[in-house]
């Protein structure tokens, strides 16, 4: 495996693989990497010929200071896993190097940016679509790989890729989860072992809901009993709980695998998202 932290070298070593007719898989993370991770490098490698990683904790798309110094950052131990899953390409750049200047451009996407994370994360997805711009720009990746836990994340990048004309095919991977139901994700590993407990209530309340609009009640006293539920919890703080069409992500109305439950919120200092297809 070869490991790039400078775009320079990099751009060399990618050029002359496509010479050569090769295509390429990228696989944009923040490492602290996890099975749902490994799960997109091996989609990739089904698809591609090579397959590139990034590591990159992007300071843009933090809007709380606290949480972009207590993400997880292990390098070591995700080299480890990238080498024994087969990816190609490691591509771990430091800040000076993604950010040569401090950033003015900002990305406003209207309704999509605003809702949901958006709202809670002011300034997250302008973040997101500038580093996911300069990475696409740096890889120029033939397929893109995202998880769908960040399933607003992936709305607001295939409109990136729309609008700015990317030549870049967009994949979307289920959700992995442990055996308790939790969705795997980096922050699981700033949960103690109690919270790691609590972290289940929000997959636990994406089924309750489910199946209770399956039912035929409507959203208002689903949100109430999640709520309730999330409540029953001291460590546990629901933020939002929306039921929303796929497409446009405008509140949904009738039970159809066009539409969504989006739930995110704190369960001691750790904020977590998951949401589950109705259908
Ligand atoms: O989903 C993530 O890990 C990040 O938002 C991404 C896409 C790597 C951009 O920093």
């Amino acid at each position: 495996m070869e490991i790039f932290n400078e775009i320079k070298p990099l751009r060399a070593f990618l050029t002359a693989q496509k010479k050569l007719g090769r295509s390429i898989g990228l696989v944009p993370t923040m490492g602290a990497l996890h099975h749902g991770h490994l799960e997109l490098i091996r989609s990739s490698r089904k698809e591609n010929d090579l397959t590139v990683c990034s590591i990159y904790v992007n300071p843009t798309q933090f809007n709380n200071a606290n949480d972009l110094e207590k993400y997880p950052r292990t390098l070591a131990t995700d080299t480890a896993l990238l080498t024994e899953a087969g990816c190609d390409v490691i591509f771990a750049p430091a800040n000076t190097e993604m950010y040569a200047s401090p950033s003015q451009l900002h990305f406003d996407m209207g309704h999509l940016d605003k809702i949901l994370e958006g709202e809670f994360r002011p300034g997250h997805f302008s973040g997101v679509a500038l580093v996911v711009s300069k990475l696409f720009n740096i890889v120029a990746p033939t397929r893109a790989y995202f998880g769908q836990k960040d399933f607003q994340q992936y709305k607001v990048i295939t409109h990136l890729v729309n609008e700015l004309m990317f030549d870049i095919e967009l994949k979307s991977v289920p959700i992995v989860r442990e055996a308790s139901g939790l969705a795997m994700s980096s922050r699981n590993q700033r949960l103690n072992h109690e919270e790691t407990g609590y972290a289940t209530v929000f997959y636990r309340s994406l089924l309750l809901a489910k199946d209770l609009l399956n039912k035929g009640e409507s959203i208002i006293p689903v949100r109430e009993k999640v709520k309730q539920l999330c409540e029953s919890f001291p460590a546990v703080r629901l933020e939002y709980f929306e039921w929303v069409d796929t497409v446009n992500l405008k509140p949904a109305e009738n039970v159809s695998s066009q539409t969504i439950l989006l739930i995110a919120g704190y369960v001691g200092e750790v904020r977590l998202i998951d949401n589950l297809i109705v259908e």
